[in-house]
């Protein structure tokens, strides 16, 4: 991957952020750090919806509740567009465990557990690819660039 390489990443904000009225701060971190915001939507998952979209996880410990936290309350998935957006995005984000995420991060910053952390981010290239059509159709995205 080259260092200035433009991509896309899926990026949700959780129930957990909505329901603390945190949206706007992370929205405006989103601002800052100069990744541009190429749709995004809210939305109430259903259980099977959420259980689609963590289908990676399906065999973990902590799948059914996961599931279950996501269909809490509303959330906003989102695509972001930026050079090294994969990685900028998990670098704002922090670690999965807000416990272990550096300080200043958004989920160090707001999130309550390792599992209602906040905030979502594609891990890579290939989980992108599956993440954003997941949640847009290419009329729903707006073409940026
Ligand atoms: P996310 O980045 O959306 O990817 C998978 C999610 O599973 C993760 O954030 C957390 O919300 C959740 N998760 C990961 N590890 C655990 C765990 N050990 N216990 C509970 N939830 C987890």
């Amino acid at each position: 991957m080259s260092e200035t390489e433009i991509q896309r990443t899926l990026a949700i904000i959780k129930p957990d952020a909505i329901a603390k009225g945190v949206l706007g701060q992370i929205i405006t971190r989103i601002e800052q750090a100069g990744l541009r915001i190429l749709a995004a939507k809210l939305i109430h998952l259903s259980r099977e919806q959420a259980a689609g979209f963590y289908i990676v996880h399906k065999d973990r410990p902590f799948y059914q509740s996961l599931c279950a936290f996501m269909t809490q309350g509303p959330c906003i998935p989102m695509v972001l567009e930026g050079e090294r957006c994969i990685q900028r995005w998990r670098d704002l984000m922090g670690a999965t465990d807000p416990a272990k995420a550096e300080p200043g991060t958004i989920r160090r910053e707001f999130a309550s557990s390792i599992e209602a952390n906040a905030v979502h981010g594609s891990d890579s290239v290939a989980s992108a690819a599956f993440e954003i059509p997941y949640f847009f159709g290419t009329l729903e995205i707006y073409p940026g660039r």
